[in-house]
């Protein structure tokens, strides 16, 4: 079995991605009057909030100085606190409490990889924090998803080797990043999308520790 599993939240742990885009297209709607196209959301998912407005605002041409930048990132923030003000268990994704109990069992070290400040507040909302032992503070890492860092900081809070964790996520960003990190990555999702994972699944309740297990065996020859 492998010895570690790292794990994205929004999208991944729980269906907090579409608060995420929601918050993002208010926030454009509110300051710019503009609709936020969908084929934005599969560019911002799994990207920090800062480079994530960056790409919005580059896409919309528009360009404002530092203060808006930082106003605007504070009141997208507030939009998603707004949105997980209702947040519960209820809101785990199909599968994912079944698999952490699993690797739970079989000894798999959990840390969270994700990139937003608001993941220990989330983990607690969702009465899940006690499963993981590390969560990654994407402030102290150099570069965000694709970069690997936030992956190599999740792998090392749980003192495991990156070749010998199974690393989850939903977004193009993220699988990347766990590409470089060389761990294994199960990917959920698209497979037009997700195409570079070393293992698909189109949903979470597909997710299957059996065929991981054996899929990533294969990988590590
Ligand atoms: C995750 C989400 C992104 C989000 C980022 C930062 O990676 O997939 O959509 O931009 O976290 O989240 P935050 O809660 O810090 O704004
Ligand atoms: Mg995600």
């Amino acid at each position: 079995m492998f010895k570690g599993a790292l794990f994205d939240l929004d999208g991944v742990i729980a269906d907090t991605s579409v608060y995420h885009f929601q918050a993002w297209k208010k926030l454009i709607q509110d300051n710019f009057q503009q609709d936020l196209p969908s084929q934005l959301e599969e560019q911002t998912k799994g990207v920090s909030r800062a480079d994530s407005l960056q790409r919005i605002l580059d896409y919309l041409q528009i360009e404002v100085d530092t203060a808006k930048f930082q106003q605007l990132m504070q009141q997208k923030n507030e939009y998603y606190l707004q949105l997980l003000q209702t947040l519960t268990p209820d809101n785990i994704l199909p599968g994912i409490k079944e698999l952490l109990r699993e690797l739970q069992q079989q000894k798999v070290k959990l840390a969270l990889a994700s990139a937003s400040l608001n993941a220990p507040v989330i983990l607690e909302k969702l009465q899940l924090s006690d499963y993981f032992a590390a969560i990654a503070d994407p402030v102290a890492v150099k570069q965000g998803k694709p970069a690997p860092d936030i992956f190599l900081a999740a792998a090392g809070g749980i003192n495991v080797t990156p070749q010998d964790c199974v690393a989850f996520e939903d977004s193009i960003a993220g699988i990347q990043a766990i590409n470089q990190a060389q761990a294994f990555s199960v990917g959920i999702g698209s497979s037009v999308e997700l195409a570079a994972a070393d293992l698909l699944f189109a949903q979470t309740k597909e997710l299957n520790l059996a065929q991981i297990e054996t899929s990533y065996q294969q990988w590590k020859e």
